[in-house]
């Protein structure tokens, strides 16, 4: 039996707690290692080399940590760093070792829930310029049309706790109105930043009838079942004892104080120092 060790999941700081709460409820029994890179987040304005350098050191850590999988669980990231190390960094590092992330499995589906063949795709600055959502989409449903739309104050609204508050409703509905003004017949509408399904009621209190709006955990989530049972050299490198362990890069406290609103539960992070 080969050694088995926990399936690592990253993210630049809270976001991936959205997307690893929905890894849970459907994969419950396997470990778990977070990290959430507080100390350098957010990514979403950062430029592709500063992306993928920070994500670089933070997958050579969980490889270090013996992590066979690591998902990344940022949408900035998936964009600007993932493809890189899969194509020149995995096989210098472990070649046995596999590094997902969360566009492409969205892409594969997001097409076939659209009837007007018309989606929305409201992300981070990084995630919008690097195009990779329109890419991806029209490898699987390329009858279908993508428009984007940059968000970046919604992370810092998310991060300081001001979402459900008043003043974030015009930052909210600005940007509905400006992905809407640029096609008004979208009907889905898809949270790509992992930060953004805290802002899902609010966002749908602002929107016309007939639109959907979808997170992507539940279906980043799916897509892993998937892996896991297609990969079998993977899977049994795994382990399976449901531990769930957590690190920032920052400070714990107010880690442990902050991830509670992403991931609906309390829990205790450990320090990660990393530069
Ligand atoms: N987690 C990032 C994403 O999904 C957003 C936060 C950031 O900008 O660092 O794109």
């Amino acid at each position: 039996m080969p050694t088995t060790q926990p399936i690592g999941i990253f993210d630049s700081g809270y976001g991936g707690l959205t997307v690893m709460k929905e890894i849970l409820r459907k994969l419950p029994q396997y470990d778990y290692v977070y990290l959430g890179d507080n100390a350098r987040a957010p990514y979403g304005n950062r430029s592709f080399e500063t992306v993928y350098r920070y994500t670089l050191q933070c997958v050579e850590w969980f490889f270090e940590q013996g992590c066979p999988l690591v998902i990344l669980a940022c949408n900035t990231a998936s964009a600007k760093a993932l493809r890189t190390i899969q194509q020149n960094d995995l096989q210098r590092l472990n070649p046995d070792n596999r590094v997902l992330g969360v566009i492409r499995p969205t892409s594969e589906i997001i097409g076939k829930i659209s009837t007007n063949k018309k989606i929305g795709i409201l992300a981070t600055k990084g995630t919008v310029n690097s195009a990779s959502y329109s890419i991806e989409i029209e490898k699987f449903s390329p009858e279908v049309e993508v428009f984007q739309e940059a968000c970046p104050i919604w992370v810092p609204l998310i991060e300081n706790n001001e979402h459900n508050g008043p003043g974030a409703d015009f930052f909210v509905q600005k940007h509905l109105h400006n992905i809407l003004a640029k096609e008004p017949a979208i009907d889905v509408l898809l949270l790509a930043c992992t930060h953004y399904p805290l802002l899902l009621d609010k966002i749908k209190t602002f929107l016309p009838d007939g639109i959907q709006v979808v997170a992507q955990g539940g279906i980043v989530a799916e897509s892993l079942v998937d892996y896991l049972q297609r990969h079998p050299e993977i899977e049994q490198r795994c382990s399976q004892h449901g531990t769930r362990t957590f690190y920032t890069t920052d400070d714990v406290k107010d880690f442990d104080n902050q991830a509670n609103i992403f991931f609906g539960e309390p829990l205790e992070s450990k320090h990660l120092d990393i530069r």
